[in-house]
């Protein structure tokens, strides 16, 4: 592959300014906009990520992350500079192929970083597949990207839906609370979230009474809280994101059951939603693979830094935009920019070890980080780490071939 003339190599573009001065007026033309991007000689990175609906906060997050790590390396990629492109993808799957083409087809980007949701990403999936382009994952946790369906050109840098409530079940368990309904939203990150559950809580012993449902982004809670009242679990576990997650906790302790069934849930619950959460989240016990206390230099200097550049605090979503953009860093580097020298490419981003506010992390041969779990409960607004719940956490990666 790094040894053919891609579109996106170097050698292609000198190719292509050379041949231009000889080719007539009318065909110049044609050319002209394929010239202007060749002599730019910038690295094209597109942004696809949603920045309207229950998952805009996310995209932003994400995106001021993966500025923040390239800014800290001089603001440039293996020595070049960079465009920017961005698309909101609306957190809509219908749109997830078209959207991808936008910035793949018609923006030619050299690597695509994105998304957030799960059924968006699968459409980003199908266009990475057959386009070839670099793909950075910067939240979806959908598994079969980094299963069956893994690709050599396709790198995650946050998490399997899975990861977080794989670790989940256990200390719940130990806890005493053995009966859980469980709740989320019903498309696949809701159900990858829940094979992680439904695989540690009853390996630990414990019994799922019911699992609830409503769609995505539907926030209607109200007939499942009561649902919940009657069932009188001993906890409820869940998997909810973004706004919606917010509002779910809210009228979990509007309708009394705040005090009454502890609430736990996949990490993202309370990532970016505890100012609109407010009281309602306090006490609320999760798992995911950072929390805003983590006792590091790492993380003390990544969250001061971030709090200074964008006067808001940094979640989750910050930190996997951060280290997509450490990958890209790492990588370009490596190819001293050259990003069409792909075998080269893939091989440095595969090998580096991320130097993350998490925690260090390495890639899995599927591409899925390999982590810490941490256990969390929401103290005065804060994410507070109370232990590691699973270390170096790496997905099953079941099915995937990478040659
Ligand atoms: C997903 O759709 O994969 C997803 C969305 C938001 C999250 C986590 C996972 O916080």
């Amino acid at each position: 592959m790094s040894s053919t003339l891609s579109p996106r190599s170097p050698s292609r573009r000198l190719v292509l300014s050379r041949s231009a001065a000889l080719v007539g007026a009318g065909t110049a033309s044609l050319l002209l906009p394929q010239i202007a991007r060749a002599q730019s000689n910038k690295v094209r990175v597109g942004f696809m990520l949603p920045y309207t609906g229950t998952y805009a906060q996310l995209g932003v997050a994400i995106e001021n992350g993966v500025r923040m790590a390239i800014a800290e390396k001089g603001g440039k990629l293996g020595g070049r500079e960079i465009e920017w492109f961005k698309v909101d993808d609306e957190s809509e799957p219908s749109k997830g192929v078209e959207n991808a083409n936008k910035l793949v087809q018609r923006d030619k980007v050299d690597v695509l970083i994105g998304t957030v949701h799960s059924g968006v990403q699968m459409g980003i999936h199908k266009v990475a597949r057959e386009s070839g382009v670099l793909n950075i994952i910067p939240n979806a946790g959908v598994l079969p990207v980094t299963r069956a369906l893994c690709a050599a050109n396709v790198f995650r840098a946050s998490f399997t839906n899975s990861q977080p409530t794989l670790a989940l079940g256990k200390p719940m368990m130990e806890r005493g609370l053995k009966k859980a309904v469980w709740i989320t939203w019903k498309y696949a990150a809701g159900d990858d979230a829940f094979e992680g559950f439904k695989e540690s809580y009853t390996k630990a012993g414990g019994t799922i009474v019911k699992e609830l449902a409503v769609p995505f982004p539907n926030v209607e809670f109200q007939a499942l809280l009561t649902e919940i009242a009657a069932l009188k679990p001993d906890a409820v576990a869940c998997f909810f994101a973004g706004g919606g997650a917010a509002k779910f906790m809210k009228d979990y302790a509007a309708a009394g059951l705040h005090d009454k069934i502890p609430l736990w849930g996949s990490g993202f619950l309370t990532e970016g939603t505890l100012d609109a959460a407010g009281a309602a989240a306090e006490g609320v016990m999760s798992t995911l693979h950072y929390a805003d206390s983590l006792d590091t230099p790492r993380n003390k200097q990544f969250r001061t830094a971030y709090a200074q550049q964008f006067k808001m605090q940094p979640d989750v979503y910050a930190v996997q935009g951060y280290d997509s953009g450490q990958l890209l860093v790492a990588g370009a580097a490596a190819v001293k920019g050259d990003l069409a020298n792909k075998a080269a490419l893939y091989k440095a981003i595969e090998s580096t070890v991320v130097d993350s506010p998490r925690g260090k992390w390495t890639m899995s041969k599927a591409h899925n980080p390999i982590q810490d779990i941490y256990l969390r409960k929401v103290e005065k607004g804060d994410n507070v780490v109370v232990g590691v719940a699973a270390k170096a956490l790496a997905d099953s990666g079941a099915g995937c071939k990478l040659t």
